[in-house]
């Protein structure tokens, strides 16, 4: 598996670090490290010996995502209490959708594209190197999330897309896995079928789809025959016990997209972004806006300014209607009736102290959050 390899001195990546050395000598930092080395991966040790040691504080730790992070916020929060390193518990997090074929947003189950391929897209970033790693379009590949860290860990480069990725994440020895399940493959036979009037496929049997679920509604906007797609996604955000924060986003993006298409998920700026010295933010929904808007960059780089997490989320989905107001005029479909955006967009946002918000372009909808006021739970997101 992934991190049974030796360790690769990384100290070329972060020079040669006098913060780094005298936090060798901190007795406190060792402590911090003793704890921590329980259930670390050799990535996540080789990460703690370099960088900064912040002193504990109540408030911390703190996971923030999607709600469907929520069963994985469950199962590994107590990971990040006991000083875990917050991008293995962000990746933990996200694995646990990834591996579950019922989410037909990402990994195992994920909707496919146009040609029934389920094509992947994921990316994490670590804030004390300043560092990412991505994959785009990977086929056959379970978990995503685990390539990304590795291109994080194991390259000094940020994105693999396709073939190249699928080789690299074999060679790192995760196996070939067959992703579309017999549920997605009915799900993306229905939607080939509802396509056209005007070519060989006839409509699927009215009232109830072969899947087993109501035929998906028709149009994002009123008049529009096409039918609506979903798009999902699982991003997670962590500041640690000593404030080293981490994030992760992982997808199978908009479902029945164009083979290549690439979302916002493996987007360092888009689909995530963090920053050790002003926090983190990701997004889920409609991943051409979030690129467009460069939305996670652009929350961080407003908390740096000084907003709250709120502020700096609401403020991101204000540029969001205006810039989809304007691609309306040349694509009809990015608004609705009323001229808002006819997509859903969601940030997730984490400042350096600990606090968080979740925001979204319409009105319901949750997100889920972990930390020591009440543990892993979801609230509701704050509409725009
Ligand atoms: N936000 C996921 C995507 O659009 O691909």
């Amino acid at each position: 598996m992934p991190h049974s390899e030796p360790r690769i001195d990384r100290r070329v990546f972060l020079g040669t670090g006098a913060l780094a050395a005298s936090l060798a000598c901190s007795t406190t930092h060792a402590a911090d490290l003793n704890r921590a080395a329980t259930n670390a991966t050799p990535g996540a040790r080789d990460r703690q010996d370099k960088v900064a040691a912040h002193s504990a504080r109540k408030d911390f730790p703190v996971l923030i995502g999607s709600a469907n992070a929520l069963p994985g916020m469950q199962r590994y929060y107590a990971n990040l209490q006991s000083g875990g390193d917050p991008l293995d518990v962000a990746i933990d997090v996200v694995k646990v959708a990834e591996a579950d074929p019922s989410d037909t947003s990402v990994g195992l189950g994920g909707l496919p594209n146009e040609d029934g391929v389920v094509q992947l897209d994921a990316a994490c970033m670590y804030g004390p190197w300043h560092k990412s790693g991505a994959v785009a379009c990977i086929e056959n590949i379970l978990h995503p999330s685990e390539v990304a860290r590795l291109v994080l860990e194991r390259t000094d480069h940020c994105v693999l897309v396709g073939r190249g990725a699928y080789e690299f994440a074999r060679a790192h020895g995760h196996p070939h896995t067959e992703l579309l399940t017999e549920s997605t493959r009915r799900l993306w036979m229905e939607w080939k079928e509802s396509l056209s009037s005007g070519d060989d496929w006839l409509a699927p049997p009215a009232g109830k789809s072969q899947a087993g679920r109501p035929l998906q509604a028709r149009g994002g906007v009123a008049g529009d025959p096409r039918p609506k797609r979903s798009t999902g996604t699982i991003h997670c955000s962590a500041l640690s016990t000593r404030g080293q924060i981490a994030c992760t986003t992982t997808t199978s993006g908009l479902a029945f997209k164009i083979p290549g298409r690439v979302g916002d998920s493996p987007i360092v700026g888009a689909g995530l972004y963090c920053d050790q010295e002003a926090g983190s933010a990701g997004a889920t929904g409609r991943g051409e806006a979030s690129i467009l808007a460069n939305g996670s960059f652009a929350a961080v780089e407003l908390m740096r300014q000084g907003a709250t997490p709120l502020e700096a989320g609401l403020e991101v989905l204000r540029r969001v209607v205006r810039q989809a107001q304007r691609l309306a005029i040349r694509q009809g479909e990015m608004v609705d009736e009323h001229g808002l955006p006819s997509f859903g967009l969601n940030y997730y946002v984490l400042g350096l102290d600990g606090t968080f918000a979740g925001v979204t372009l319409k009105q319901g909808g949750e997100f889920a959050v972990a930390d020591p006021v009440g543990g892993p739970r979801l609230l509701p997101l704050v509409a725009l």
